[in-house]
């Protein structure tokens, strides 16, 4: 095990790099397995995630070539195995993405549930309804969802609730599906649309990715492709959001400000000086106490929950009360009792946290609980005096592509050393 041992005080400024999206590389991958030729993906971020799904891919006998340039090659002409097992599904929850993919191309998958989360019970009902809308038959047996469909048939389905990653599920499996399917209340967040743009790029037929009603055409079968993944709009707006925490200037260059305006708009509420040109955004909020702040997140165009974390750090030393809501997952405040010990003071009023904003947080021993939450906690000891430590930071490791490095770029006196704590159960996000 690793922590991060963080001298704080140091606002940070200068420029870094965004990487390819995390939640666009994923589904990306698991388009590869629609296919029985090669998907190339450029941009793809060096994450533990993308490990994860390469294991995966490795286990069901699919051929991973890593280029040069941050680029992958996936074969899934050499598949044996559609199924997913519980050891490697438990560790990150959008390997349930797999499902839609090898049931349409194989008429059959065995897929763990992903289980238990950290951030709420976050359900997969939604993903197997679709698919049972196109005539699959779906059975849990032992944790493990087994589908089976000879060929999917192409439905109308209103999904009950919007979800991302099903979305993008049932997208991927009606593109060989037999007919129309038409989602809808479907997912609008960008990823989508990258996941879409990358099917397109395979040949499927798809109108209305990243609106409330996307429409598949579905064929008997898509071929070999390129597709170069979208940048990282939560990796962006993390790093602008530790220029306001932090009292600093960030540049976030090779980026997309179109995918970040429900962020970049509460971020200029803060009082920051916030500008953007076509592939970059500035925050700069130096020598700046930030003004109090309301969040409530929802579905994309508003403001993502994987945001709301690093927000939490603003109102924490804001000037004023904010207010933060959860409005998309029940359980994502765990960093609150962190930030606490950090000196935050905050209310929990249901879902909504209600934050005093103090003149200085202090350095403490903390404990990261998911992706969100700990990097909420590394730009807290950067903003903090004194020393903190964060531990468990493989869940940064997850989605955050050289943290360290990038944040030591920006001034930051952060490093990763052996921890010897002994850890408890594994979470997700
Ligand atoms: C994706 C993102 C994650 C982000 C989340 C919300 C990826 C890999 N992960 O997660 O970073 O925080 O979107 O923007 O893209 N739900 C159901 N039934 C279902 C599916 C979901 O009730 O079948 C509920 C969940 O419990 C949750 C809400 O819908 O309350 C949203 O979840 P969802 O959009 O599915 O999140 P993910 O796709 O897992």
């Amino acid at each position: 095990m690793e922590l991060f041992r963080i001298e704080g005080g140091t606002p940070l400024g200068g420029e870094i790099r965004a990487s390819g999206a995390k939640n666009a590389t994923l589904p990306v991958m698991a388009a590869a397995l629609l296919l029985d030729e090669t998907l190339t993906i450029d941009n793809v971020p060096h994450l533990e995630d993308v490990t994860t799904t390469n294991v995966l891919f490795a286990h069901m006998g699919v051929t991973v070539t890593m280029l040069d340039n941050m680029a992958l090659a996936v074969d899934a002409s050499t598949i044996t195995r559609p199924e997913a097992p519980y050891e490697l599904v438990k560790t990150m929850r959008a390997s349930i993405l797999v499902l839609g993919p090898l049931l349409a191309r194989h008429g059959y998958a065995d897929v763990s549930l992903p289980g238990g989360c950290a951030i709420g019970t976050r359900p997969v009902d939604i993903h197997l309804a679709g698919l049972e809308a196109m005539g699959a038959e779906i059975k849990v047996e032992q944790g493990t969802i087994k589908a089976r469909a000879h060929r999917l048939v192409g439905a109308r389905f209103a999904m009950e609730s919007v979800t991302v990653t099903g979305t993008e599920n049932l997208m991927m499996a009606a593109t060989l599906a037999d007919g129309v399917t038409v989602l809808e209340n479907a997912a609008c967040e960008p990823e989508v649309a990258d996941l879409a743009r990358c099917l397109t790029a395979m040949g499927a037929e798809i109108e209305g990715a990243g609106t409330s009603t996307i429409r598949i055409r579905g064929q008997s079968r898509l071929t070999g492709a390129r597709h170069r993944v979208q940048p990282d709009r939560i990796e962006t707006g993390t790093f602008l959001t530790a220029a306001v925490a932090t009292r600093g200037d960030i540049t976030v260059a090779h980026t997309d400000p179109r995918l970040l305006e429900a962020t970049t708009e509460k971020l200029a509420a803060t009082g920051a000086r916030v500008d953007a040109g076509n592939d970059w955004l500035r925050v700069d909020a130096t020598g700046m106490r930030p003004q109090a702040i309301n969040v409530r997140t929802a579905p994309y165009p508003r403001f993502a929950t994987d945001m709301q974390a690093q927000f939490c750090v603003i109102a924490a030393i804001a000037d004023g009360v904010s207010t933060i809501t959860e409005a998309v997952f029940e359980n994502r405040f765990m960093h609150a009792a962190e930030l606490e010990r950090m000196g935050a003071l905050i209310r929990p009023e249901g879902n909504t946290l209600v934050i005093t904003g103090q003149p200085q947080l202090t350095g403490a021993p903390v404990m990261a609980t998911d992706l969100r939450a700990s990097i909420s906690l590394v730009i807290a000891g950067i903003a903090a005096s004194g020393t903190t430590d964060v531990r468990r930071i493989y869940h940064i490791d997850r989605g955050y592509e050289c943290i360290e490095e990038k944040l030591a770029q920006l001034g930051a006196n952060i490093q990763r050393l052996p921890d010897s704590t002994p850890i408890g159960s594994a979470v997700t996000s």
